[in-house]
């Protein structure tokens, strides 16, 4: 019974601790610690080693300081400190939040402290979400000059969270479509790898990092709106009647539809379109040449590639360069030229990524 727990033995210890602060002289040269060396200004020393990202702004917004683990978090995108607070972080505020911050730090509002959200991209590195919170660096004013800025990384945890909600869909798809085996692995990899060599070349200046990791994910949806495909359609053995292959269609509009609550549209785009033809003779809406969107028509020629690659119930599996070759054959009917162009000189790598993510006696009767 030695261990046992009293709160009131705990609150008097608290009371005593309470106490002893109040009777310390802060300023008793004895209560320094000599080893610590102050830097501009006073306060940042106490965040030098903090695990939390951390600025020091003062009244007129310009960064003082930034602690190491800020500098962790946003290398790669510019120079903190001695910049002003809206040139570097301007655009991954809103309008509101931009004027929210102006009130909070001049005029005090909500007690000089503020909480919002920071989405910050270039071209070469992904978005780095971040919840922030603004407050005085000073208790003991009513007029306080300097403010921390914390930052709190949310990229993976955010992206974790959507992703995962669309990851239970792609499995209650596979559920009903079950013996597509590694596909949808492969065509995620080949149209990453496809995007990643599109970033490199001119006219693709719009692809950047976060495209490359979107479609690398979104890509193995394109098939979820077979969810809402009769299942006697779809597991069909032998050729589909025009009625059943126009219903087979369907699956394109219900997949866009199911990924409409994506927040990048580029999920409802490669679902919508991921069947139409370069010439205009695909589905669902016969869209011709660079109508159809990008990312669609890169997982046109993945989903192609790695379907001819597989052995089905009704076709024997091709070889890679046969592969190669029939699609080659059909650049500027099927597929879009410049991407068969980009595709040939990077093929070895398709073939590459088939290998090693190979399927072990798979079968899958349409798609
Ligand atoms: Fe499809
Ligand atoms: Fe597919």
């Amino acid at each position: 019974m030695q261990n046992q727990f009293h709160p009131e033995d705990v609150i008097e210890e608290l009371d005593e601790v309470l106490e002893d602060l109040e009777e310390t002289d802060l300023q008793d040269p004895a209560f320094e610690d000599e080893d610590v060396v102050l830097e501009a200004p006073p306060d940042s020393f106490i965040f030098k080693s903090s695990i939390f990202p951390v600025l020091i702004i003062n009244r007129n917004f310009r960064i003082i300081y930034e602690n190491p683990a800020c500098h962790r978090l946003f290398t790669g995108f510019f120079k903190l400190e001695g910049n002003q607070l809206f040139d570097v972080f301007g655009k991954s505020f809103g309008l509101e939040s931009i004027r929210d911050i102006r009130d909070t730090v001049l005029h005090g509002k909500n007690g000089f402290s503020w909480k919002g959200i920071s989405r910050l991209k270039t071209r070469e590195i992904e978005t780095v979400e971040t919840r922030v919170f603004l407050f005085p660096s000073e208790v003991n004013t009513r007029d306080p000059n300097e403010f921390v800025v914390l930052f709190d990384d949310v990229t993976e945890e955010n992206k974790h969270l959507l992703r995962s909600v669309f990851m239970s869909l792609l499995e209650a798809s596979k559920l009903k479509d079950n013996d597509t085996g590694q596909h949808i692995t492969r065509v995620n990899y080949y149209s990453r790898k496809l995007s990643e060599e599109l970033y490199h070349k001119p006219g693709y200046e719009h692809i950047d990092a976060d495209f490359i990791d979107d479609i690398g994910f979104l890509a193995s949806m394109h098939d979820v709106g077979k969810i809402g495909t009769p299942d006697d359609i779809l597991n069909k053995e032998g050729p589909l009647s025009d009625w059943e292959w126009s219903v087979m269609q369907e699956h394109t509009k219900n997949g866009a539809y199911i990924l409409s609550t994506y927040p990048n549209p580029m999920a409802k785009e490669i679902a919508l379109s991921h069947h139409e033809r370069w010439d205009g003779s695909g589905y669902p809406f016969q869209l011709v040449g660079d109508m159809i969107p990008l990312p669609a028509r890169i997982v046109a020629i993945a989903d192609v590639y790695d379907a001819l690659r597989m052995k089905r119930s009704y076709k024997d599996a091709l070889d890679h360069r046969s592969t190669v070759k029939k699609i080659k054959e059909e650049s500027g009917t099927h597929f879009d030229p410049s991407l068969v162009e980009v595709f040939s000189a990077i093929a070895d790598d398709f073939d590459a990524i088939y290998e090693e993510h190979k399927d072990i006696g798979t079968k899958n009767p349409n798609s």
